[in-house]
């Protein structure tokens, strides 16, 4: 192993930054998940700094129950653990916007063309599916919790299943080939530095961030029941969207489907 990941060159990013933590990474050929198989790891008492990597997934997750596009060795896909303490109901929900930073800012390292974010973290070219991030809570006692966030990032798949044909694409490796176990150390540095940030109270910074990243709002989008125009993401990171009765509704949480490309 591998073709996609290098832990000496993981070890060697990781140790450029002055608050790197120890990281213990388990890299599978093949897995049903890098999520699944990092939660059992943890019921069984790995400690936090595992993480998992793996060339192929087998049964490789999305959110709402969705599968994952996992073609062997082309692309990238990984998990991590998150330890976060405090208030709970505040952090949690902006974790996800956090790794989406994160990932934005490491693919911005390997000098390729950037993504830009669709709420909560999307990463889209072209308005095309490039990269998605699952959070998922696994311990959530009081005032700590341990979610696992898996990455999965379309780095060189140039054909894709019929039915992600014209909604995914990749990042193109035609100018020089992704340093993935660059991208992913810093993918952890990153979301580290956020997690700090924001239990610090950073929630204004990590929003500001989050919109710079993002496709432009005034999007005319669906999610679950509700339909209407982004206008921004409120204080504390839940996407504003405006009904046709003119009326704002906050969203927590669910997919947003875009309904028209551009609205201008
Ligand atoms: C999404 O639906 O956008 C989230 C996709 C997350 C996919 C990654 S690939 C690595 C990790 N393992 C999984 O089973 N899913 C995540």
């Amino acid at each position: 192993m591998t073709d996609c990941f290098d832990f000496e060159r993981f070890q060697e990013v990781l140790a450029s930054h002055p608050r790197s933590a120890s990281v213990n990474v388990v890299v599978h050929n093949t897995v049903d998940s890098t999520s699944s198989d990092l939660k059992r790891r943890l019921e069984n008492g790995a400690p936090i700094g595992t993480m998992v990597v793996a060339r192929h997934q087998s049964a490789g997750r999305g959110r709402s129950g969705r599968s994952w596009f996992s073609d062997t060795d082309k692309n990238l896909y990984f998990s991590m653990s998150l330890f976060i303490r405090g208030e709970l109901e505040t952090l949690v929900p902006l974790v996800p916007l956090a790794a989406g930073i994160a990932l934005i800012d490491a693919i911005a390292e390997q000098g390729c063309v950037l993504p830009r974010l669709k709420w909560p973290n999307d990463l889209l070219i072209d308005g095309r599916k490039t990269a998605g991030i699952l959070c998922e809570m696994v311990v959530n006692k009081g005032d700590q919790a341990v979610l696992v966030v898996g990455v999965g990032v379309n780095i060189g798949s140039q054909t894709f299943p019929e039915e992600l044909s014209g909604i995914a694409t990749s990042i193109s490796e035609l100018d020089k080939p992704v340093d993935r176990s660059a991208l992913m150390a810093n993918f952890v540095i990153n979301i580290k530095d956020w997690i700090k940030n924001i239990t610090a109270g950073g929630v204004a910074d990590l929003v500001a961030s989050w919109c710079a990243r993002a496709e432009p709002f005034g999007r005319r989008v669906r999610v679950g029941d509700l339909e209407g125009v982004t206008e921004g993401l409120a204080e504390d990171g839940r996407l504003v969207l405006r009904g046709d009765d003119g009326k704002r509704v906050h969203v927590v949480g669910g997919i947003v489907e875009s309904l028209s490309s551009s609205d201008f």
